[in-house]
């Protein structure tokens, strides 16, 4: 017994081959049910208990290391054409995961590069503020709705600071901060206390611009809004200006968009009228410039804000604006070719 285990031992130790084949009839040779060393095994059935006791032990060592080195050799085993079943290197890699942008940063990006291209600069500001920044500089009166618990959410600590709801407090602190002239946009996140739904969500995210000089006029408002219509809509793109009401800008507008009227996405898009509002715009009020240390004889400018979850949702087929705050992987994965 003992002369045939240090035989095999020796043997296993010695033995040496890349080849798959061999590797496998190695194995059937030693271990397979019918092979060598379960031959041993059961010669060793038939020993007395004082020789099981003595070869019991080395032999199922044996057993272990024929096991141990035919996983190394497999480890090794050559790669070539012949026995080349574990590695094919002519097979296309398989695609690794790709991050990607999302839908609303891409909007967010492309709008924000359309106003670049003109001169203007990036401004940024707290998403917490003070009820100066967000609504008293901007003219809105003392009983003003907008300042109601239900628009706005509050800071529980400190009832004077509250979460932004537009950035136009951003562009309060732009003209306290720098002299005319000021071209700026200020891209960031909204708060609103608004119950969420498949069109609107209390959190939501704006680019708002601010161009303040010697007479700007409204001429050159519209003429900047039909440059970045025809960006980011496309060359032919129309609009029109209808009048509305916000407390920092007179006159105030509403820019639309027309969109057209082909099918029903569209009928559904535009209420029927073929026209997209795209965003509020106006010329800043002269209490606002004077607010922020602005002599309104001497200048004057105008200011806009879109809602870029809109926009994005009129891009990209978007039917629910839920689905832009989920984080949702099936969802994201979709804008991978957007990037
Ligand atoms: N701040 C306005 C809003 O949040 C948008 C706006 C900005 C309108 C600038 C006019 C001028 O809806």
């Amino acid at each position: 017994m003992e002369e045939k285990i240090k035989a095999f031992l020796k043997e296993i130790e010695t033995f040496t081959t890349e080849k798959q084949q061999e590797i496998e009839d190695f194995r059937i040779r030693l271990l397979s049910r019918k092979g060598q060393i379960p031959a041993l095994f059961e010669e060793f059935k038939k020993l007395g208990g004082e020789e099981k006791r003595k070869y019991g032990k080395s032999l199922n060592e044996l057993k272990q290391k024929a096991q141990a080195k035919i996983d190394d050799l497999r480890a090794g085993a050559s790669k070539d054409g012949e026995t080349g079943e574990r590695f094919d290197l002519s097979r296309p890699a398989s695609a690794g995961f790709m991050g990607s942008r999302h839908p609303v940063n891409l909007v967010k990006n492309e709008i924000v590069d359309i106003f670049k291209r003109i001169g203007f600069n990036v401004s940024e500001g707290p998403e917490i503020e003070d009820d100066w920044h967000n609504f008293t500089a901007l003219n809105f009166p003392e009983e003003h709705p907008a300042r109601d618990m239900q628009d706005t959410f509050f800071v529980a600590r400190n009832p004077e600071w509250a979460l932004r709801t537009h950035t136009s407090s951003v562009q309060v602190r732009a003209m306290e901060a720098n002299k005319p002239p000021i071209r700026t946009i200020s891209p960031g996140r909204v708060f609103r206390n608004e119950a969420i739904s498949a069109r609107s969500h209390c959190i939501f995210h704006q680019v708002e611009g601010l161009y303040i000089d010697k007479s700007v006029s409204f001429a050159d408002l519209k003429q900047t809004l039909l440059y970045f219509a025809r960006e980011f809509f496309g060359k032919d793109t129309r609009i029109r200006l209808r009048p509305s009401y916000f407390p920092f800008t007179e006159p105030s507008a509403e820019m639309d968009v027309y969109w057209g009227l082909e099918n029903e996405v569209d009928y559904r898009m535009t209420k029927g009228t073929g026209w997209l509002e795209v965003m509020g715009c106006g010329m800043v009020d002269p209490n606002v410039l004077e607010n922020c240390g602005i002599d309104p004889n001497e200048y004057s400018g105008y200011a806009f804000g879109m809602g870029v979850e809109r926009i994005a949702m009129q891009r990209y087929q978007i039917s629910d604006i839920r689905y832009l705050f989920e984080n949702d992987i099936r969802f994201l994965e979709q804008f991978h070719t957007a990037l």
